[in-house]
């Protein structure tokens, strides 16, 4: 079904949302991209005349009750953008009561949907590998349709329009549209968007295509690396990646990250860049520090801050961000692109000091939007770079996926679609 095309007038409607929102210590939502993503669909349902109920996940709390992780700290968010008040369902498997107290025009969300192992549908407390785990597992399936059944039972109809989620074959996510028949199960417009977006860059490529890979390790970008070598025409890799291919090249990369067992990794990436005819970028200069704090984001007393070829680090020091020279060399190459892809940043943006590699990317990805090009930004920190530097309504598409963009551009199927798609 599409969404359009139903209406919602006298029915109740169970929405799969991601809510999964970033909060500081004191449980404040910290970004509500994803709350106002889900805005059009949730709008829909109840301007039609139905009943809402949404539901979602937050954080990985493993199958336990997280107070830290209870999603009633993201109840007025979420009333505040959706214009009603929104209720409250402390127990997302008993919402009966609560469900049926539901009347046309008005809201309900349910509490934290991991807060039963059922969703994720693994068998917790058992070794993997392990005999017991392959029949803990096969019982967790049983348990986990029940589950999705239970959810299913509030509503007439149920619709995916949670994005971020949909590489994740959950209970909520893809096994409970079994129990609606096509009629009554559909897509949201969130869902919809994102995959136009993601069909933007990969069937409808307008050139020079740039991708901008960012984030620490090769290892966890290497899938799509791959996959876009073999349609890009420039990849830019930046972040803590540098130090791997740095290193991969017999450099001295000082006390920066590093995957040493991923050296040939990086050496194939080249050699396959070379072969595809992939014009792949390096940063060669790095911003280096003494005394880096990663939890609290905040350069030491005392430390000392330095720019170092990143071949020619000296011991004691970290890379942390693109240099100068890097810098440009980015920016160069994003100029005149058509299409551009941006996932994970430069350095570590979250202190001023390394703030400027991915900087002058994002800089140069608005320039280039605005002489025309489409933008796909995704994954939590480079959206996060995006909206601290002022940019986000320079660039075409800011996406609410991390790990299922990342699975989207792979060319993967994503379950949360097939489950309603088939
Ligand atoms: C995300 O933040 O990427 C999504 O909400 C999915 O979360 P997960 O990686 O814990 O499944």
């Amino acid at each position: 079904m599409n969404i359009d095309q139903f209406n919602f007038a006298g029915k109740k409607a169970i929405v799969r949302v991601d809510f999964n929102v970033p909060l500081n210590e004191n449980g404040v939502v910290t970004d509500e991209t994803r709350i106002k993503g889900a805005l059009p669909t949730l709008k829909k349902v109840l301007a039609d005349g139905g009943a809402l109920i949404m539901m979602s996940h937050m954080g990985k709390p493993k199958g336990k009750v997280k107070k830290e992780l209870s999603l009633s700290q993201i109840v007025k968010n979420v009333s505040d953008n959706l214009g009603v008040e929104v209720k409250f369902a402390g127990d997302c498997a008993n919402a009966d009561a609560e469900v049926a107290a539901l009347k046309p025009g008005e809201a309900l969300l349910l509490e934290n949907l991991r807060f039963y192992p059922e969703e994720e549908g693994k068998p917790v407390g058992v070794e993997k590998g392990t005999p017991e785990y392959e029949e803990a597992k096969k019982e967790m399936k049983g348990r986990q349709k029940d589950f999705a059944k239970k959810l299913a039972s509030y509503a007439d109809c149920y619709v995916m329009d949670a994005f971020g989620t949909a590489h994740r074959k959950h209970a909520s996510t893809a096994v409970i549209a079994d129990y609606f028949d096509a009629d009554n199960k559909m897509l949201g417009y969130l869902m919809e968007k994102e995959v136009n977006a993601v069909d933007n860059v990969l069937n409808n490529i307008k050139r020079p295509f740039v991708a901008i890979m960012g984030g620490s390790k090769v290892s966890s970008k290497i899938g799509i690396i791959e996959n876009l070598l073999g349609k890009v025409d420039k990849l830019i890799l930046c972040g803590g990646m540098t130090y791997t291919f740095a290193k991969a090249h017999g450099g001295e990369i000082g006390d920066s990250i590093v995957e040493l067992d991923k050296l040939d990794v990086a050496l194939g990436v080249e050699k396959m860049a070379a072969e595809k005819g992939v014009e792949l970028v390096l940063g060669t200069d790095s911003v280096c520090c003494t005394g880096y704090d990663f939890k609290t984001f905040s350069v030491k007393e005392g430390a000392q801050i330095k720019v170092f070829p990143s071949n020619a680090i000296e011991a004691g020091w970290d890379g942390l961000d693109a240099g100068p020279e890097s810098r440009e060399k980015f920016a160069a190459a994003i100029e005149g692109a058509k299409t551009i892809l941006w996932n994970g940043p430069a350095g570590c943006f979250e202190c001023e000091e390394f703030t400027p590699g991915s900087r002058a990317i994002g800089d140069a990805i608005a320039k280039a939007t605005a002489e025309g090009a489409f933008s796909l930004i995704g994954g939590g920190d480079s959206v996060a770079c995006v909206n601290k530097f002022g940019l986000a309504d320079k660039v075409s598409y800011i996406s609410t996926g991390g790990g299922a963009l990342l699975e989207a551009i792979e060319g993967k199927v994503l379950p949360g679609i097939a489950a309603i798609k088939g």
